[in-house]
């Protein structure tokens, strides 16, 4: 069955059974920062779950253009690993719920994919010890045995593997996930080989449900929320994988004509030919992520989404020299071509697309080249010291020229120079580290544009903004997004209706009492814990998370966790303005305000 014959499928059933068929969204989720990618098709809908925004329809089905990078290093090694993935996403909000979901998936997969209920296995929630706050889901265990399903394919798992969250807080649940048997073969052996194993025989096909139940608000708060939810997701590439009987989702229809192209570009085997394999689709699963993350705007850079961007490209290059392949853009209108049934907005993108990877391949191939010059003068130095490449060094050529630690380390020993024994422990040191002290430096950094004194005002006058509509509208009322300039604040929060004249003159009010005030601007600094304890609006967690972090309060009417710098008094700011005030969809709403200096 070919993929858009499944997705179709997919989508069919869903709508004959009263969903209604969302749009997708980019692949950069608009004015969430607790987020760098869409990671599924619930991040457009969380405002649905919460309660905060009214669903177009309480049962919706998409697909979803998804990246996650957590198991970037594993792409290629394995059948089914991938960052870039399409996920067949079927949701009911505040409709049915544990039975209505388990139902519809079982009836799905079993009549209209034909899939025999001997090859499907199931995994629940069965509790965790570490997290007493959220009871095991003992239904849905119940549900699939009464649906007919074998009590040995019914398998309860722990919070790791069967209950699912996007990010440290929001709408999250237990979740029952189903699994494609492969057959023993395909699988580790282990006894205790199961759904929920790392090897390749138990294949997870669909996440059938997570029953969003909880509103996770910190590390250890679970509210309930004001209506349960289902959301579903299953990936297109193993659907794909199962249904066309392939031994990998790289040999699935949306893959061989890419994986086709790069073996025939290819110049040069490599050792065993399973290795060619991996390196193969290392660069089909890459090159695909970057011209999907290309057409949706993000260019190569070192930060956030552009330096994910910028590391799967290098990732490609670095597997692409080892086949003897240059030149990855030749590979662009394969993808593009492959996949204009469903994204014809590809085509139009093609040659910026080639243009953009032309010229990080370019940069990074120089600094490669630089890169080995450097290898081979220290590679003297070295010799003549009799001392071996340390953990540390590989790390500063990562560093310093951007090359990937294989290639650092198969240069210095074509210098004949010896490799510690502990280098990769010493790498890893050295890049915790590294990780630590940027975590630190971004901390302080906060997101500000430049450091005039203007920007440092706009800066404080945002915690006053924060606090005044919390103040105003009521504590659902959160930070999803700031951006500030010289010349004004803008300001993302979530809220689920326009600010009404009143609202908007009693939030400037309060602020511009505060500025009258001239109150004190003060931080200490705590651990996350501390802060929480003293109630500090905290909504970047994540970001925060290591070591410690400043509460900024301004006086006794804000306080909150931030990087800073902030004015030393509200007095030096001016009066505020609110200028525009406007939706930017989903329940979340966005504010700008202006500073007048003269007052
Ligand atoms: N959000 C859940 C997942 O990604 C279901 O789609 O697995």
């Amino acid at each position: 069955m070919k993929s858009r014959e499944i997705e179709k499928k997919f989508i069919q059933f869903f709508v004959s059974r009263k969903h209604l068929l969302i749009p997708q969204i980019s692949l950069v989720p608009e004015n969430d920062p607790t987020l760098l990618f869409t990671s599924a098709g619930m991040v457009a809908l969380k405002s649905y779950f919460l309660g905060l925004e009214k669903p177009p329809h309480n049962r919706l089905v998409n697909v979803q253009r998804c990246l996650r990078t957590t198991d970037i290093n594993k792409v290629g090694q394995n059948a089914r690993t991938l960052s870039f993935f399409e996920m067949l996403g079927s949701w009911s909000i505040g409709d049915y719920f544990k039975e209505g979901a388990i139902k519809l998936a079982w009836q799905f997969l079993t009549t209209h994919l034909n899939f025999s209920p001997e090859n499907l296995w199931v995994s629940y929630f069965a509790g965790d010890s570490d997290y007493p706050q959220v009871p095991a889901d003992k239904e849905s265990a119940k549900i699939w045995q009464e649906i007919g399903l074998d009590s040995d394919h019914i398998v309860g798992l722990g919070y790791q593997d069967n209950f699912w969250q996007s990010g440290e807080i929001g709408p999250c649940g237990p979740s029952t996930e189903v699994y494609f048997d492969r057959g023993e073969s395909f699988g580790c052996k282990e006894k205790t080989c199961r759904p929920g194993c790392d090897c390749d025989r138990f294949l997870e096909i669909w996440n059938a449900g997570v029953f969003m139940q909880y509103n996770r608000t910190s590390q250890d708060q679970y509210q309930p929320l004001p209506f349960n939810s289902v959301d579903t997701g299953a990936g297109l590439e193993r659907l794909a994988m199962v249904l066309q009987k392939k031994n990998s989702v790289f040999e699935t229809d949306l893959f061989i004509p890419l994986t086709n192209q790069i073996n025939k570009l290819a110049s040069i085997g490599s050792g065993q030919e399973a290795d060619k394999q991996q390196l193969i689709n290392r660069i089909a699963d890459h090159i695909r992520a970057s011209v999907f993350l290309i057409a949706d705007g993000v260019v190569p850079s070192n930060q956030e989404q552009g330096y994910i961007l910028r590391r799967l490209i290098r990732r490609a290059v670095d597997a692409a020299d080892r086949i003897g392949l240059s030149d990855l853009s030749q590979l662009v209108s394969v993808v593009v071509v492959n996949y204009q049934s469903a994204y014809s907005y590809l085509a139009g993108q093609e040659d910026k697309i080639k243009q953009i990877l032309l010229t990080e391949e370019g940069g990074f191939r120089k600094a490669i080249r630089r890169g080995k010059k450097k290898i081979i003068l220290m590679s003297e130095e070295k010799k003549t010291q009799g001392k071996p490449l340390s953990g540390q060094e590989v790390f500063y050529f990562t560093q310093t020229f951007g090359l990937p630690p294989e290639l650092v380390k198969k240069e210095f020993s074509k210098q004949a120079i010896v490799l510690n024994k502990n280098i990769d422990q010493e790498l890893l040191q050295a890049q915790k580290e590294h990780q630590q002290k940027s975590r630190s430096d971004q901390k302080f950094k906060g997101g500000l544009a430049d450091n005039s004194d203007r920007v440092v005002a706009y800066h404080t006058a945002t915690h006053l903004l924060h606090q005044a509509l919390r103040t105003t509208l009521g504590d659902h009322v959160h930070q999803t997004g700031s951006n500030i300039t010289s010349h004004r604040l803008r300001f993302d929060f979530i809220h689920p209706k326009a600010l009404t004249k009143e609202e908007i003159s009693k939030i400037e009010k309060i602020i511009n009492e505060q500025i009258k005030a001239n109150l004190p601007v003060t931080y200490r600094e705590k651990t996350i814990e501390e802060a929480k304890k003293d109630g500090a609006l905290a909504f970047f967690e994540d970001r925060y998370r290591q070591g410690k972090i400043r509460v900024y309060k301004i006086g006794d009417f804000s306080v909150e966790v931030c990087g800073g710098p902030h004015l030393k008094r509200t007095g030096l700011m001016g009066k505020f303005i609110i200028s525009k005030e406007k939706s930017i969809g989903s329940g979340k709403r966005r504010i700008y305000g202006i500073l007048e200096e003269d007052q």
